[in-house]
């Protein structure tokens, strides 16, 4: 318990987790303090990891309870080499790595632009934990974004704008754009598929409000027409991604980032499609989202 030591980014989030090894079990103690120290500094990094599916599934239990990997984007086969069968339903590939001329997992090598993980759904994931195999030399770096610091920052006419309004998480494509199996391409946002959403949400533990927008393509707050959405989104997601309200992750290999899935949203820059990245990743079952 002496040894874990934590080291802020200095940046708008993230802390480095240093004295952990997530190979072994850790104490409840540890885990007190590693939940304390992600209330505060929102994402957290451990470095320098050797864990296999088991020990990551161990460790996100530890904190909570398991989420199932999403819903695959078309045309994407679950070959999922290197995961063992019964973890299987809980850990997600993220990988530009293709064997025998399939992909082994998905979201390839391109930009994904910001977004909350799952928020399609009535109960996004409170976390997501992502555990670097192989990484690229350059490129493929994962921004994340302090969203009580957007929300606390945004101008009085725009905390107006959106009090008491919700808005749909679109659920019929991925943070890359591609169309999820079983889904439908909607023009009218209107009719987009997914959850709804409060766009000030309250943080069930810190009590603090943060904006809550889930992902731009298919956005649309309800009870305005088409327009004043498109107008208010726009102003509220340009605000929202100032680069001063980031911080950006460059992956080395064991590296396991954890983000609060609840106040934080991610991108990841494109890199170059011959290079491989294997990423696995793990999610911890949300609450119910409370309007802030
Ligand atoms: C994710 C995700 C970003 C990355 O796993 O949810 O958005 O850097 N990944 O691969
Ligand atoms: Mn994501």
């Amino acid at each position: 318990m002496n040894e874990i030591w934590i080291q802020s980014t200095g940046g708008a989030l993230g802390a480095d987790v240093h004295g952990v090894d997530l190979s072994q079990p850790v104490s409840d103690a540890v885990r007190d303090r590693i939940r304390q120290a992600w209330a505060e500094h929102l994402v957290l990094r451990f470095s320098g990891q050797k864990l296999d599916d088991h020990m990551l599934m161990r460790f996100t239990r530890h904190l909570g309870e398991l989420d199932r990997v999403p819903i695959a984007a078309v045309g994407f086969e679950r070959t999922r080499s290197g995961i063992e069968k019964d973890a299987e339903p809980w850990v997600a590939v993220i990988s530009s790595v293709v064997k025998d001329g399939k992909p082994v997992g998905g979201l390839g090598s391109y930009e994904l632009v910001w977004h909350t993980d799952m928020s399609y759904n009535d109960l996004p994931p409170r976390a997501s934990l992502l555990y670097a195999l192989q990484v690229p030399p350059a490129g493929g770096d994962t921004g994340f974004l302090n969203m009580y610091a957007a929300y606390d920052t945004l101008a009085p006419e725009l905390k107006r704008a959106i009090d008491g309004r919700t808005c749909i998480h679109d659920s019929s494509r991925n943070s890359a754009g591609e169309l999820r199996k079983g889904f439908q391409r909607t023009l009218d946002v209107r009719h987009t598929p997914g959850a709804v959403h409060p766009l000030v949400r309250l943080h069930p533990l810190t009590k603090r409000k943060a904006l809550f927008l889930g992902r731009r393509p298919g956005a649309y707050i309800h009870g305005l027409s088409v327009e004043d959405s498109e107008k208010l989104l726009d102003a509220i997601w340009a605000h929202a991604t100032q680069p001063r309200f980031t911080w950006y992750q460059k992956w080395r290999v064991g590296d396991l980032v954890m983000w609060d899935n609840r106040c934080v949203m991610h991108r990841r820059d494109a890199f170059d499609e011959t290079l491989d990245r294997l990423m696995h990743r793990t999610q911890i079952v949300g609450e119910p989202v409370l309007a802030g």
